[in-house]
């Protein structure tokens, strides 16, 4: 009886589940703890370094029962624990029969090549940092940074260093007027926006101005913005509220046509409230837009982590445009970079890896004085 058990254990042995170390793991050490993180899943355990022989044994798609053989000294049943809290954990996948096909995420993930781990790790790691309530503790943690601190200096100083001096210009000109009136607002009048204000503030902050020819065949687009290799990574999405002639609603911008493309009907001041992780003070604005990065199209020249550094730098760009455009048309502007990430790619149906919101700004009718 004991025998045909044993025989019986070990043919479901070899016949076990197999295995294979997930495709974008990172480790380090904080302090004097392993880490590691499955930066597709955003998981993250603390290890001993006997979990790093485990991974890497799992390269590629395993027999679980191969462990066996390769760590005799251990039992089958202490490793199998070892493996199915990495299964658990995401460190470790696990096919019953036949590898399996990869998944969405992963495949859009695996897309970026060189940009991970280093962009791809930082893109994923940074994301729904913000809790949807801003709580009274947050609120008066800054309170005690200025106390404690006090505000740090807006520029260096290089103490008795020889000064070449500027006059300083009372400006009359439209452009520095417009310059030096911008502000973040945090209160907005009810009026609404009128539809051709907002199509001006959308054409001249994210539309595509003209086309260049590219001397080896093909062309770029020109924005008032400029971009890295002319790609323009970046879309932009119209959460429209208070926008007269415009029904409420969930917008894609066509930067090249000019148009807004519906994505979903409806919209309020909670929601607004909402995808920018609980700030009430944006709430009343008539509305908002959502930046995205198409990554895709900076991986095409740039295939290096680096150019996720443009990435935002183009979303900076687009959105001082954004902000000085709404300055000169007289409304009411902000950006923000507190949002609650994932819910926002849901509601504009994008996956948050090969297309990611990046940033938000909006505006609306200034309240007088
Ligand atoms: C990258 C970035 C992120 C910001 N995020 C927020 C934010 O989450 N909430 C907010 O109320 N203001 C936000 N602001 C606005 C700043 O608080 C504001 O620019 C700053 O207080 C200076 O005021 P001013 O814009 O009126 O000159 C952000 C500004 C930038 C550039």
């Amino acid at each position: 009886m004991e025998r045909v058990s044993q025989r019986k254990n070990r043919r479901s042995i070899e016949n076990g589940p197999l295995l294979r170390r997930a495709p974008f793991l990172v480790s380090y050490w904080q302090g004097k703890q392993l880490y590691f993180e499955n930066y597709l899943t955003r998981k993250k355990i603390a290890a001993r370094l006997e979990t790093a022989a485990l991974l890497d044994f799992f390269s590629g798609w395993k027999r679980e029962s191969a462990m066996f053989r390769r760590w005799p000294e251990y039992t089958p049943e202490s490793l199998c624990a070892a493996a199915r809290r990495l299964v658990k954990e995401t460190f470790l996948q696990r096919a019953a029969k036949g590898e399996p096909r990869e998944g969405r995420r992963e495949k859009a993930l695996r897309a970026w090549k060189n940009w991970n781990p280093a962009a791809g790790f930082f893109h994923l790691q940074t994301k729904d940092t913000y809790s949807k309530k801003i709580s009274a503790r947050e609120m008066r943690w800054v309170e005690e940074l200025l106390q404690r601190d006090g505000v740090p200096a807006p520029s260096n100083s290089y103490g008795k260093a020889p000064v070449v001096g500027f006059v300083k210009e009372e400006y009359c000109e439209e452009f520095p007027r417009v310059l030096r009136t911008r502000k973040t607002w945090r209160e907005f009048a009810k009026e609404s926006v009128g539809k051709e204000t907002l199509g001006r503030l959308l054409h001249l902050s994210f539309g595509v101005q003209e086309w260049e020819k590219i001397p080896g065949g093909g062309r770029y687009a020109r924005k008032t913005s400029p971009s890295g290799g002319g790609l323009h990574p970046c879309e932009a999405y119209v959460v429209a509220r208070n926008v007269d002639g415009i029904k409420r609603g969930i917008y894609h911008y066509d930067a090249i046509g000019h148009g807004l493309q519906k994505i979903r009907s409806g919209s309020s001041a909670a929601e607004i409230q909402n995808l920018l992780a609980g700030q009430w003070w944006f709430r009343d604005a008539a509305f908002v837009v959502f930046l995205t990065a198409v990554f895709v199209r900076t991986q095409w020249k740039y295939d290096y982590a680096r150019a996720y550094r443009a990435v935002l730098a183009e979303a900076g760009h687009l959105c001082q445009t954004f902000c000085l455009t709404a300055t000169w048309l007289g409304l009411a502007p902000f950006c923000t970079m507190a949002l609650a990430d994932t819910q926002i790619e849901k509601e504009l149906k994008v996956d948050g890896i090969s297309e990611s919101v990046v940033y938000a700004m909006g505006a609306g009718s200034r309240v007088r004085g």
